[in-house]
């Protein structure tokens, strides 16, 4: 195999997306659609990899900086000027393979097959095309007897034209010399006044060149994202490919159409997800665990065998067997150890609860620290907060804390120490000790006789 240079278009505002942000970084499935592209290049093994950006390129070239080259184009002026930008880095001998940066669902296979056609026929160019039931908006592959005569896009239609519904993908491979020689001749004569990638096969074709095409077989990969009707369309299909994923690697989905999955979660087997549930970014979930009904994580670690409902839960690591919610809100930092069980209406923020501790009801943990078996009662607050500074409350093994306590923070529990129900605890405990803060309880004798005298 020769050389393989990719280049990415990725420089167009993304107009009819009417939006701030540029097209590329529209989030599909949990990353931005250039992340799906680039990830296409890393599969193949392609190390060779321009971006071409423009619009919107700060944010883009943040983002991608460390897995690509980066290529500008000032104006965007079309396909075919985008691709000229980078010229100067192709080499006459090498296979450049253009993908479009809006064009996330192409497959792998697809791909291979694409670059396999145009290496073994020798051609100057392969283009990928699609077969669309409705082919509006895309260019049209133009034939006469069966051989491609070009490429002519929506607008410069003539009615027979858009008509023909196999469409043009916008992913091609060229030889690096010939296509390089084509840009060179390309002019803005069209609807659009935009130099389009698609007249170097005119070019091409009239200089005797050969021009083979691949058509996909599953056209739904072909889909280019151009507004945000077509976005939804994109995620749609995605989620539904990784859903049948996880099902295949040994995972439940319960009523699939209601569970999202994102592109780079990971799920361990016989895991069982109930409907209604979105599991976001990089989140882990070890085997054996119960997730859902109508659960919510992004970016969390769950390891083996928890079991989680109705709850919230992000950036926060989940220990083995913990049992969670319903109703449970676990927040940035917090870290469960094993058997931890969180009940319904519980906070947590940036804490750690050690093996087998409790927080069944009603309670508020942020930036403590509880050692192993403590059992918090039912409405228990830690006040981390004192209006200028958090400040962090430390519970050590054992401890059993009353129902409605408050801690003041900077606070610390001792060991196997109790706190009675009701107490706001603001000095330290010591271990194996009882803390009370209460007044002592009135008893006034038949009220309401001495009421009515
Ligand atoms: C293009 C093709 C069309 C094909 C369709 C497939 C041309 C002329 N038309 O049309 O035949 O059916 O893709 O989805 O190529 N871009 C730049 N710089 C520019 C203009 C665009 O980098 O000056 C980038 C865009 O960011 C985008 C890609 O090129 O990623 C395609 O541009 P877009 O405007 O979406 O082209 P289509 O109208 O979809
Ligand atoms: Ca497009």
């Amino acid at each position: 195999m020769p050389h393989i240079t990719c280049v990415i278009l990725a420089a167009g505002k993304g107009t009819r997306m009417k939006s701030d942000l540029p097209k590329v970084m529209h989030h599909l499935a949990g990353q931005p659609l250039i992340d799906h592209v680039l990830a296409k290049t890393q599969m193949l093994g392609i190390e060779d990899v321009i971006t071409i950006v423009g619009h919107g390129r700060d944010m883009v070239i943040e983002h991608i900086a460390d897995r690509s080259d980066i290529v500008v184009q000032e104006e965007q002026l079309g396909t075919g000027h985008a691709l000229k930008q980078a010229v100067p880095k192709l080499k006459d001998n090498s296979c450049v393979l253009v993908l479009s940066g809006d064009q996330p669902l192409l497959s792998l296979n697809t791909l291979t097959s694409l670059l396999k056609q145009h290496q073994s026929s020798g051609a100057a160019a392969t283009v990928l095309t699609a077969v669309m039931e409705d082919p509006y908006g895309y260019g049209r592959i133009i034939k006469k007897d069966g051989v491609f005569q070009g490429i002519v896009e929506e607008k410069d239609a003539s009615p027979e034209q858009k008509e023909i519904k196999e469409i043009n993908t916008g992913t091609y491979c060229f030889q690096g010399r010939e296509l390089k020689m084509a840009l060179q001749l390309i002019k803005p004569q069209n609807a659009q006044g935009e130099y389009y990638l698609t007249d170097v096969f005119d070019v091409l074709l009239n200089s005797g060149q050969k021009i083979e095409i691949v058509c996909t077989k599953d056209k739904t990969e072909a889909l280019g994202i151009n507004n945000r009707c077509q976005l939804a369309e994109a995620e749609e299909i995605i989620y539904d490919q990784i859903r049948k994923y996880w099902m295949m690697e040994g995972v439940t989905i319960i009523n699939p159409s209601s569970v999202i999955i994102d592109a780079r979660v990971k799920i361990g087997k016989d895991v069982i997800i109930h409907p209604f549930t979105i599991i976001k970014g990089t989140t882990t979930i070890a085997e054996h665990s119960i997730i859902g009904p109508g659960t919510f994580l992004e970016n969390c670690t769950c390891l083996q065998g928890c079991h989680i409902e109705y709850s919230v839960a992000k950036e926060a690591i989940i220990g083995e067997d913990c049992l969670i919610g319903p109703y449970a809100y676990l927040r940035p930092g917090t870290v469960l150890a094993k058997g931890v069980k969180v009940g319904d209406f519980v906070e947590i923020k940036n804490s750690r609860i050690g093996e087998g501790s409790k927080i069944p009801h009603l309670s508020y943990i942020g930036d403590s620290e509880l050692g192993k078996k403590v059992n918090i009662g039912a409405g228990t607050i830690t006040c981390n907060y004192d209006g200028k500074q958090k400040h962090r409350t430390v519970i050590g093994d054992n401890a059993f804390v009353g129902s409605n306590t408050n801690f003041v923070a900077p606070v610390e529990i001792g060991k196997n120490s109790v706190i009675g129900a009701g107490s706001t605890i603001t000095k330290d405990v010591p271990d194996n000790s009882l803390a009370v803060e209460r007044s002592p309880q009135k008893i006034i004798n038949n009220w309401l006789k001495a009421k009515d005298n």
